[in-house]
């Protein structure tokens, strides 16, 4: 072991994690149905339900603004997954989102995937997380892998206890509920295509690599339905929501593994080393 380099350490260690996580995987029915649990409440344009409808295209081009679907129904805590291709080709400035929302007063759970080319303009996850309104806690990282050529999974754990970023199951951003701000009302769980030329330092969109497609798919909701996440029905609730419990109150051992290793190397935007006096950048996860 010792003569190990990183690389296979973390091979081995993403072995063992993996085993452990399957159990959870194994719940996350793939070929349900868009329409169980989705709709297109911005229209049809430049949305295209495919493969037996397990499966949704959104495209961007210059004419056309963002496309998305949503959720029919709000949710007050979940294993949120969602398996997605990025847009091939030269897609910087084109931004595909997988997020959690609510309604009313300004929660958002972010993962914005950020387009580029690959090479000087690489591929970036941006993570974010609003409360209330307050934003501004972005969390960047580049990827172990080319996100344009398959399906990967990009997942939100939300519970009473924590928010947790998983790519491919490998945690890369923990949010812990210290009491401060956290997410508190009920979400809707929105997928959507735009653009903006914040994301690649002013470099536009190259529309003639264009039209730009993203795809979807993986369903299924495990998540707590609720209208208001008021009366609290939706957290400690083990007995109903297995993400709700004790084990997913915190990483694990092995988690905690792969949270350091996966932000030392590929971690490339922290709002915390701007301003390290912020409560909940010393939360240790
Ligand atoms: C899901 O659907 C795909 C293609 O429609 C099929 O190949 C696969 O076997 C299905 N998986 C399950 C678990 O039903
Ligand atoms: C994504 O998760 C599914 C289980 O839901 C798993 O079968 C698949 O291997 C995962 N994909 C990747 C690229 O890790
Ligand atoms: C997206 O692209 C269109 C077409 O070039 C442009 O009009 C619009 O301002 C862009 N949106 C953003 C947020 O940059
Ligand atoms: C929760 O319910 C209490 C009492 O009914 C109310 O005062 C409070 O504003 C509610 N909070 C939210 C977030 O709905």
């Amino acid at each position: 072991m010792i003569f190990m380099d990183w690389n296979s350490r973390f091979i081995i260690i993403f072995l063992v994690v993996n085993l452990s996580l399957n159990v959870v995987a194994a719940q996350q029915d793939e070929n349900v149905s868009f329409w169980q649990n989705y709709g297109l409440p911005w229209g049809t344009a430049h949305v295209q339900v495919l493969d037996q409808n397990t499966q949704v295209q959104l495209t961007l081009d210059q004419y056309t603004g963002s496309a998305g679907f949503k959720s029919l129904q709000t949710f007050g805590s979940g294993w949120f997954s969602m398996k997605i291709k990025m847009p091939q080709k030269d897609s910087t400035g084109v931004i595909t989102t997988f997020y959690l929302r609510s309604e009313g007063k300004w929660d958002e759970v972010d993962f914005e995937l950020l387009g580029g080319n690959g090479k000087e303009r690489p591929y970036v996850v941006h993570t974010n997380l609003i409360t209330n309104g307050e934003t501004g806690r972005e969390q960047q990282f580049h990827l172990w892998f080319d996100p344009t050529a398959d399906f990967h999974n990009y997942t939100i754990l939300w519970n009473s206890h924590q928010v947790v970023w998983f790519v491919d199951n490998k945690p890369v951003r923990v949010f812990k509920n210290n009491g401060g701000s956290f997410p508190r009302q009920a979400v809707s769980v929105i997928g959507t295509i735009w653009n903006g030329t914040w994301t690649s330092n002013g470099a536009p969109v190259n529309w003639n690599e264009g039209p730009f497609a993203a795809y979807y798919t993986g369903f299924g909701v495990n998540a707590c339905p609720t209208q208001s996440i008021n009366g609290s029905h939706c957290s400690d609730d083990s007995t109903n929501y297995w993400w709700d419990a004790p084990k997913y109150w915190s990483l694990n051992p092995h988690q905690m593994k792969l949270y350091h290793y996966v932000r030392s190397k590929y971690m490339v935007y922290d709002y915390c080393s701007k301003n390290p006096t912020i409560p909940e950048c010393h939360v240790d996860p």
